[in-house]
């Protein structure tokens, strides 16, 4: 990997960071006449910690890492943009990634006017890693992957992933949005072994935190120490960090939940690997199914005629007549499941 001082762009390398009041000044006792704050009130008047002590404690504690080595974000949104704002020169630089993809990265790198290299996944579904490397120049600064993929929801091999690593000097991102529906600890353990690894998790999946708006990154120090330098001061709110700490003293709520979204994620493909209409149900490791069906059109204005919203994905790469629906409740996913033999049913005399 090149250093990481190489790898920024040259203003961010320059760039001297707004220090904010709230930086050196923290907690009870004091008399704050520092941050043009309102005095009056008691739960939101003052700024948050910007630099989320309490949090990264929690986060680095289950994961097994140094709080140096957790970056949060509003949402790993976030995390991606500042990633891309910190490493991709506009209108010189480009990234590679895989297609189809979760969108954002590229829309990302396009409103930073980089250059978005797309390489077609396999039939399996797996990245073509040789595909992506010959794709690759000295002006390659990110490659993105997604594991378990968004909407494919399949894992990357660990093989294919470390070949990106061996053979990539720059940085790559693996987003694991959706790693707690695996059970596995994804590619964590691989962190002490590249420095140019860099994960994405969020809160808005198995945590069920969506609305507040929370996701992180896990990296090397240096890396970590570079986005903290360019972040907005106050990036994640206080009402954030403390729904989050709240949610991390409850992990065996996250852990029931996690484990019913599972067993509704097989109950719900076993069903629908005996409609008519429906050709594959792809094998999925996250909170969703991508299907391909007979006519992707039809099934989800049938369904959303009836008050169900599912998303055809029909128009991405490789997911041709596919369709993706996310698992809901078990009485949600029993309501689809009705609505879906019904069609079966209509289908059949169409
Ligand atoms: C792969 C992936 N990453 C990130 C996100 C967004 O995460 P956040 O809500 O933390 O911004 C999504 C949302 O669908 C996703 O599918």
């Amino acid at each position: 990997m090149k250093p990481v001082n190489e790898l920024l762009r040259e203003n961010i390398r320059s760039l001297e960071p707004y220090h904010s009041a709230r930086e050196h000044h923290q907690g009870g006792g004091l008399v704050y006449l520092d941050a043009n704050e309102n005095p009056f009130g008691r739960k939101v008047n003052r700024y948050p910690d910007p630099h989320q002590r309490a949090l990264k404690d929690m986060l680095a504690g289950w994961v097994g890492l140094a709080p140096e080595q957790v970056f949060p974000g509003n949402g790993s949104d976030e995390v991606i943009d500042l990633l891309i704002r910190t490493f991709v020169e506009p209108h010189t630089d480009n990234l590679v990634l895989p297609d189809p993809t979760y969108g954002m990265y590229e829309v990302a790198a396009r409103v930073q006017g980089a250059e978005v290299r797309k390489v077609p996944l396999k039939e399996d579904f797996q990245p073509d890693v040789s595909a992506m490397i010959s794709r690759v120049n000295d002006r390659t600064k990110l490659i993105f992957l997604c594991s378990p993929n968004n909407p494919t929801g399949n894992l990357v091999k660990q093989d294919h992933l470390e070949y990106l690593l061996r053979h990539f000097e720059g940085l790559v991102v693996v987003d694991e949005a959706y790693v707690e529906f695996t059970r596995t600890s994804g590619f964590l353990a691989l962190l002490k072994q590249y420095p140019n690894l860099v994960l994405l998790r969020t809160f808005s999946k198995a945590l069920g935190m969506a609305g507040i708006r929370l996701g992180y990154a896990l990296a090397g120090e240096s890396i970590v120490r570079i986005l903290t330098r360019i972040k907005p001061p106050y990036n994640v709110n206080r009402l954030t960090q403390q729904m989050a700490l709240r949610r991390g003293r409850k992990p065996e709520r996250v852990q029931k939940l996690v484990n019913l979204i599972v067993r509704e994620r097989a109950r719900l493909s076993a069903f629908l690997n005996r409609c008519r209409f429906v050709e594959e149900v792809y094998p999925a490791q996250a909170n969703f199914l991508l299907v391909r069906v007979k006519e992707p059109d039809k099934l989800v204005k049938y369904l959303k005629d009836r008050g169900i919203i599912i998303r055809n994905r029909s128009h991405l790469t490789r997911c041709e007549r596919s369709v993706r629906i996310t698992i809901g409740k078990p009485r949600e996913n029993k309501r689809l499941m009705k609505l879906c033999r019904q069609f079966d049913q209509q289908y059949v005399h169409f």
